[in-house]
């Protein structure tokens, strides 16, 4: 089969995929109840709480949420790179690679971490033009990544550096030797994205890939990644708070509130049909980004929790306007985890994009 063929199919699997309801791939990630703490002066304070999810192969997940939800910190925790002062308290996250070989993330021991790190599973980082050496030629940070790896051969790690630097648009014979100070942020960008996918990563976090970027060199990264999507077989976790990124990248979007992943599902069915109170609010707080009727901004009142001092039961219910009395006792949890959307919500039934809800809402908080 060549390899022409190979990316057709995939593309086909992809589009059958893509927005849909349902992939039958086999899953490459299982995150279960996942909680991640961090140590502060005034104890430990939950970052990330119960995460639950799976993900399929080739598929592309949006975590979004406001800053401070946990979406960072649950990439940092599935690669094992918190900060000292972290822990991951409760939980298990399975990785099973294209082989069937299954790993037990937070069990591993340091050095097979290391030898599955990057090769496995990559990940570049918020700012992450700004994290490259800057005393070291872009060349030298492919071969020593390369190299950590067992990959010794320079000639062919250079071949593989400009192939990338190809595929993310950059011209390979003015990046490959360069020091980071000479490329813009934007160029920074794609090298970190060509030196996550070095080692031919299966599954691929980005952690706010366009944040620090202004919104033309924003788009253009957006569209490497398209392309880089449909030229290579990797699976990808976008991390954003922009939701219309979201809509245009992933598969499937889940929704984090206060550490908790309370909503799942097919992109499609989440912003057309969003089943989380709080999936609503960030949706009515952005113009829109399906239909094409105009609706007033409204934003969600109240303030994200203290992580120190997480409301009771359902961590959103202070904010929200279907809050019922099981809702401040009783945390729904994510239910039907087989489900295709799923959402941690005791009113989910009842909850619609009615604007009017919320501003009631914010006129009961105002007055009180
Ligand atoms: N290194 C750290 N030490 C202490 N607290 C942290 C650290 N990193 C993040 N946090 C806290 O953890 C919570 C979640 O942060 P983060 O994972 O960065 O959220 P997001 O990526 O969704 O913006 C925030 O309250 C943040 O202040
Ligand atoms: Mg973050």
């Amino acid at each position: 089969m060549t390899d022409q063929t190979t990316a057709a199919m995939s593309r086909a699997e992809k589009d059958r995929v893509r927005g849909t309801a349902e992939s039958t791939a086999p899953v490459i990630l299982s995150v279960r109840d996942v909680s991640v703490e961090y140590k502060t002066q005034y104890g430990w304070m939950k970052a990330v709480n119960n995460a639950t999810m799976d993900i399929r192969r080739g598929e592309a997940i949006a975590l979004i949420g406001e800053s401070g939800s946990g979406k960072s910190t649950l990439g940092f925790a599935l690669l094992r790179m918190l900060v000292r002062a972290a822990r991951v308290s409760t939980g298990e996250a399975i990785f099973t690679d294209r082989e069937g070989k299954s790993y037990d993330l937070f069990k591993m021991s340091d050095k097979e971490f290391r030898e599955f790190r990057w090769a496995k599973c990559a990940m570049t980082f918020q700012a992450a033009q700004n994290v490259l050496n800057p005393v070291m030629r872009i060349s030298n940070t492919f071969y020593e990544t390369a190299a950590a790896h067992g990959w010794t051969d320079k000639n062919a790690v250079k071949a593989k550096t400009l192939d990338l630097f190809r595929k993310v648009q950059l011209d390979p014979n003015r990046v490959f030797d360069a020091y980071p100070f000479e490329l813009s942020g934007g160029m920074r960008q794609r090298v970190s994205i060509a030196l996550s996918l070095l080692l031919d990563p299966e599954l691929l976090i980005l952690d706010e890939p366009t944040t620090a970027l202004d919104i033309i060199t924003q788009r253009a990264i957006i569209d490497v990644v398209k392309s880089l999507r449909e030229q290579l077989d990797f699976t990808m976790i976008f991390v954003s708070h922009d939701l219309s990124l979201a809509a245009e990248l992933a598969d499937r979007v889940a929704t984090m509130y206060a550490g908790e992943i309370v909503e799942y599902g097919p992109v499609r069915d989440v912003f057309y049909r969003p089943e989380h109170p709080y999936t609503v609010g960030l949706l009515n707080a952005v113009p829109p980004i399906v239909g094409e009727e105009f609706t007033p901004l409204v934003a969600i009142p109240g303030a994200t929790p203290n992580l120190l001092n997480i409301p009771s039961g359902c961590p959103f219910h202070p904010r929200c306007p279907w809050a019922t009395e099981i809702c401040s006792t009783v945390n729904p949890g994510l239910r039907d985890i087989g489900g295709t959307h799923i959402v941690a919500c005791h009113n989910s039934d009842k909850v619609t994009r009615d604007q009017e809800v919320w501003e009631g809402m914010e006129a009961t908080s105002a007055a009180g």
